[in-house]
């Protein structure tokens, strides 16, 4: 017995993956009961440097001699983008190949396709390294969490966004500082703005409330919003206030039925809390099942060997499970067995305190004006601190925190104050206190 496999793909990923194959032969084989081989590996330029230099006929400029080879019987789509992978892993699905993705950006926007097409042509499509890197977030969903009612999950999701802010929060960082210094490390990419702009780790939330919840939430329907407006100032309010700011991904059912609030922004959150702790590139996720309680797993969310560390997970689960065994009975791929397209929560019915920091003239009556537009849109103000003049505009920090209130509310108090002749810049992070 042999499995063999095919990437689609040899850059940071699947070099990683075919040093793991090669490297760890014995291991693996050992684990899995046969060996592994690579075959062969499509990339675009054959003479371009590896990561891991590959045996010599592995690479291939031409897809179709990984898809629809029928001595290959597990394809690795290791490219990213929506084509031609997508094109390419419906053509391997049709040949009766199993695939192994990382491409979270073509399973949040095309997933039901390339699943209802698995479930036809009774193969699998695993995607462990899609979301967290090495965490295997998605086998303690699908399985070790099988038997709970999924009530929240919380996440950071991208290690660059979670490596800015931690250097923002440690070090007092503008965030372009802290961007470059990132873009330096090679943590960033030259265009850094699917990771700070939120929407890497929208991707990645989509696939996570599939499987927590049977919903497969629309990109277009979740409230995503990234870390480019944070300022130093923000993080020293909310360690004043007790707090640590975070990219928080976030789903929860409230009592048990929907519909599912999807969001995703930055946040305050208790500083003695887990998440508070997971610094730099760090990835992590708390899951609260309703028997099993709160789980939490951390560890790295990206990179070559940690990425290859779940492909290569995922071949051999496939192997496994199923190469092994004749039979045609196989469980719903997202564990679940109807996955619905609800509606998710409008994020205006969101229930939450806020941070509020307005820059406003240093006159009586400035404080009373601004409570008293709050107190009209039925939010009622926590603590308010007022300090921090800028020499610059005299202007100085009047910051607020709420008790929770409906998004909605609070938004059209901010959008009135704003209108106040007494008030310039303004910023407003959630604060997330039942996590
Ligand atoms: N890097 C990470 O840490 C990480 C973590 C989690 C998930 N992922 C996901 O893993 C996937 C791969 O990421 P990566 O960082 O390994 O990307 P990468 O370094 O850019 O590698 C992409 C590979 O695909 C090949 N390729 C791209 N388009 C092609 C096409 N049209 N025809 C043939 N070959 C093509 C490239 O060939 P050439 O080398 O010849 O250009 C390259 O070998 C993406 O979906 C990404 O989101 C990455």
């Amino acid at each position: 017995m042999l499995t063999k496999i095919g990437l689609l793909g040899y850059g940071n990923v699947g070099a990683g993956v075919a040093r793991l194959v090669k490297t760890e032969a014995q291991l693996l084989d050992d684990k899995l009961g046969w060996p592994l081989s690579l075959v062969k590996a499509v990339v675009r330029n054959l003479s371009a440097n590896r990561g891991f230099a590959s045996d010599p006929g592995v690479l291939t400029t031409d897809p179709h001699e990984v898809v629809g080879n029928p001595e290959i019987q597990v394809v690795c789509e290791l490219m990213g983008g929506i084509e031609p992978a997508r094109t390419l892993i419906l053509e391997a699905l049709s040949a009766g190949q199993h695939v192994v993705t990382a491409n979270k950006a073509l399973l949040a926007t095309h997933g039901i396709e390339i699943f209802k097409k698995a479930a036809e042509a009774n193969r699998d499509v695993m995607f462990e390294a899609a979301v967290a890197g090495a965490i295997p977030v998605i086998r303690t969903l699908k399985e070790g969490l099988t038997a709970n009612r999924i009530q929240s999950l919380y996440g950071i999701l991208n290690g660059t966004t979670n490596h800015i802010i931690s250097r923002m929060s440690k070090d007092a960082l503008t965030f372009q500082e802290a961007l470059a210094e990132s873009q330096a490390a090679g943590y960033a990419e030259a265009d850094p703005s699917s990771d700070i702009d939120g929407l890497d780790a929208a991707h990645k939330l989509v696939l996570l409330s599939a499987l927590a919840y049977g919903v497969l939430p629309r990109l277009e329907d979740i409230h995503v919003e990234g870390i480019s407006l944070l300022e130093p100032v923000d993080f020293a309010f909310a360690s004043e206030f007790g707090y640590v700011i975070k990219l928080l991904a976030i789903s929860c059912l409230h009592d048990g039925h929907g519909p599912l609030e999807v969001r995703l922004h930055p946040a305050m959150i208790p500083s003695g809390h887990l998440l508070a702790g997971v610094n730099g590139v760090m990835n992590a996720i708390m899951i609260r099942g309703h028997a099993s309680g709160d789980i939490f797993l951390s560890g790295p969310g990206a990179g070559m060997m940690p990425t290859a560390s779940s492909v290569v997970g995922d071949i051999i689960e496939v192997a496994r499970s199923h190469l092994s065994m004749a039979s045609t009975l196989r469980p719903p791929l997202l564990g679940w067995r109807n996955l619905k397209a609800e509606a998710v929560m409008p994020m205006s019915e969101a229930l939450l305190g806020y941070y509020l920091r307005f820059a406003v003239l240093d006159k009586p009556g400035v404080l009373s004006a601004i409570s008293g537009v709050f107190g009209r849109h039925n939010i009622s103000l926590a603590q308010v601190i007022q300090k921090g003049q800028d020499p610059r505009t005299g202007l100085v920090n009047l910051v607020m925190l709420t008790h929770r209130a409906l998004e909605r509310d609070l938004q059209a108090a901010v959008a009135e104050a704003r209108k106040m002749e007494t008030v310039g810049d303004t910023r407003l992070i959630r604060v997330e206190e039942s996590l």
